[in-house]
């Protein structure tokens, strides 16, 4: 994150009353992002996953923060015309205030910029929420990944066009 709350990142920057600014992730971000991934995950991604995609450029690394705290990120995979959301979460504390919308809206503003045709995910069957979140933008289940979890849970994999 840019502490300085500007965006290098040639991304739009978006503002809330909270406010919050949405920027490229950077390595020293990568504490907070550990402790918000563990707060939120069963079987949170270890930090190396995280440092990986920051040095992949088919990856986009987005946090979000405010008065210098990252409050969220969204991990984003370019695989051929198609955006692969692979991680996103926003600290408890903070949660249904709009973070994870602002997140979302960059990844979508990013994949158009990059003329992708579609994005799509993998949710929890069990994650109600998170699946009212994608719905809310538009996301809609193709279809299930029989016990795609390390605990045998199933994935719904939802999609929108770009
Ligand atoms: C899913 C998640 C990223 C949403 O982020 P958020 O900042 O809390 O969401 P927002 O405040 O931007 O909410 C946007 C919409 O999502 C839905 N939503 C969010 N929180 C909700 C809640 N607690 N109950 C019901 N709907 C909710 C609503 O439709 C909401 O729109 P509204 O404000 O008009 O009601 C967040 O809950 C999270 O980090 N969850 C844990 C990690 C996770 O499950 N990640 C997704 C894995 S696939």
């Amino acid at each position: 994150m840019h502490r300085d709350r500007s965006c290098h990142s040639g991304l739009a920057c978006y503002n809330d009353p909270m406010p919050v600014t949405i920027g490229r992730l950077r390595e020293s971000d990568l504490d907070e992002v550990m402790r918000i991934e563990q707060e939120c995950f069963r079987f949170p991604w270890k930090r190396q996953f995280f440092l990986a995609d920051l040095n992949r450029p088919e990856s986009l690394c987005l946090g979000a923060g405010a008065d210098g705290r990252l409050l969220g990120y969204a991990i984003v995979w370019r695989t051929g015309d198609e955006l692969h959301l692979a991680n996103i979460a926003v600290a408890p504390e903070v949660r249904h205030q709009g973070v994870g919308a602002e997140l979302l809206r960059v990844v979508i503003d990013h994949g158009r910029e990059l003329q992708a045709k579609r994005i799509y995910l993998e949710v929890r069957l069990g994650n109600s929420i998170a699946q009212q979140f994608y719905r809310k933008f538009g996301f809609f289940q193709t279809y299930t990944r029989r016990e795609y979890y390390p605990d045998k849970e199933d994935a719904l994999v939802l999609e929108r066009e770009l």
